[in-house]
């Protein structure tokens, strides 16, 4: 293999001068906090998510949050979700006093499906999260089974801005769903998140939610919290707004390099992406199956041949969510969803963002290559 010195990151913050401008005309403003920025921003999203409504919050976790309450869940409903997602998916969950009940991932998406969650639905289950891990919407065809039987429907979009799934577009799939403007999200607003729905009235509980419950003001309606975006985020977040399509197209150009160079390696499984479906490709990752490759490298031996080369990657997730002590206190352990649990010691996320050159992407190739013991091209 050619040593080459190059370093590769894993995640970058795409940043220009138009945000360092919008920002400073906020500050000079004097409108900081939750003002006519975040008004624009949420009028130009709804498209975005294909949605009537947008309301912005200052976190992906404050919209599942402020989602789950405006579902109007009780102390001890239950509510079916993936075990194989980051925490804020479930934590809403227990913010609201209700139960998390797991249903295991399907191996080739990474999703739950929706129709398979429809077959854990109790009489006690009141709603579902499902997920657009990694950037792939859920199947929404999984759906209509779910609210059949009284379930309503939260879509975890904080990964998957801009996709699509059989003509609909990621954020609309559920009654409401959340996206996330953390710093290395696809669009980032350092900190930041939005609720998209197409009820009226889901909105305006998110509303009141974001703002201590609030009708008019200093009038108390129900219980709410601190969960606005400032206007210098938004400001951040209306200009990164346009540079979506681009970041769509550089993203799914870098994973179609990948998927070509790295067909055919034994061990490796690069992403599915079922047909009708664009992929937003927030991470690029792969299963590495140490009894496939050819020089019997697992995950973590493969990931430390990157990282002496120069190579960034990461593990989203090595734990699924029922094995933390959080959630096993529902009452989980280790084999209940052994999908999950695979998956999560096999995973690999590689270097995908927009700012990577073809030096670096060919790089990262060629030592991943190497580091399962492929013949080099
Ligand atoms: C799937 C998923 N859900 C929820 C969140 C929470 O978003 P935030 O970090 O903006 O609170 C994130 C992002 O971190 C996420 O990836």
């Amino acid at each position: 293999m050619t040593r080459l010195s190059l370093s590769v990151p894993l995640v970058a913050p795409f940043v220009g001068d138009d945000e360092i401008d919008a920002v400073t005309a906020v500050l000079r403003s004097g409108q900081l906090a939750q003002g006519p920025e975040t008004a624009a921003f949420e009028r130009e999203f709804a498209p975005v998510a294909g949605t009537a409504h947008a309301v912005a919050v200052n976190s992906g976790t404050a919209a599942n949050h402020a989602a789950l309450a405006a579902f109007g869940l009780s102390a001890g409903d239950e509510v079916v979700t993936t075990p194989f997602t980051f925490a804020a998916t479930a934590t809403p969950i227990l913010m609201e006093r209700a139960v998390p009940r797991f249903v295991d991932i399907d191996p080739r998406t990474f999703n739950v499906d929706p129709a398979a969650m429809a077959a854990a639905v109790t009489a006690r289950t009141k709603a579902a999260v499902v997920v657009d891990l990694f950037g792939l919407p859920v199947d929404p065809a999984g759906v209509p089974a779910l609210r059949g039987r009284g379930v309503r429907v939260l879509e975890d979009a904080c990964q998957s801005i801009g996709a699509e799934r059989d003509g609909k577009r990621a954020g609309s799939i559920g009654e409401a769903a959340s996206f996330s403007f953390y710093a290395t999200k696809n669009i980032m607003t350092g900190e930041g998140g939005m609720l998209s729905t197409g009820d009226e009235a889901i909105a305006a509980a998110a509303k009141r939610f974001r703002q201590h419950g609030m009708g008019a003001q200093y009038e108390y309606l129900s219980l709410g919290y601190n969960y606005r975006m400032t206007d210098l985020a938004a400001a951040i977040g209306r200009v990164q707004l346009r540079r979506l399509d681009g970041i769509g197209r550089d993203r799914r150009a870098h994973a179609a390099f990948y998927d070509r160079e790295l067909a055919g390696v034994a061990g490796l499984t690069t992403p599915f992406v079922p047909a009708g479906s664009t992929h937003a490709y927030h991470q690029y990752s792969i299963l590495i199956d140490a009894e496939q490759t050819a020089n019997g490298k697992d995950r973590d031996a493969v990931r430390a041949f990157l990282g002496e080369h120069g190579v960034g990657s990461g593990i989203y997730y090595p734990t699924p969510l029922h094995l933390h002590p959080l959630f096993a206190a529902f009452g989980y352990g280790p084999g209940d969803f052994p999908v999950a649990e695979r998956v999560s010691r096999q995973i690999l996320a590689l270097p995908i963002h927009p700012l990577l050159s073809r030096d670096q992407l060919e790089h990262t190739v060629r030592v991943l290559r190497d580091a399962v013991g492929a013949s080099t091209r």
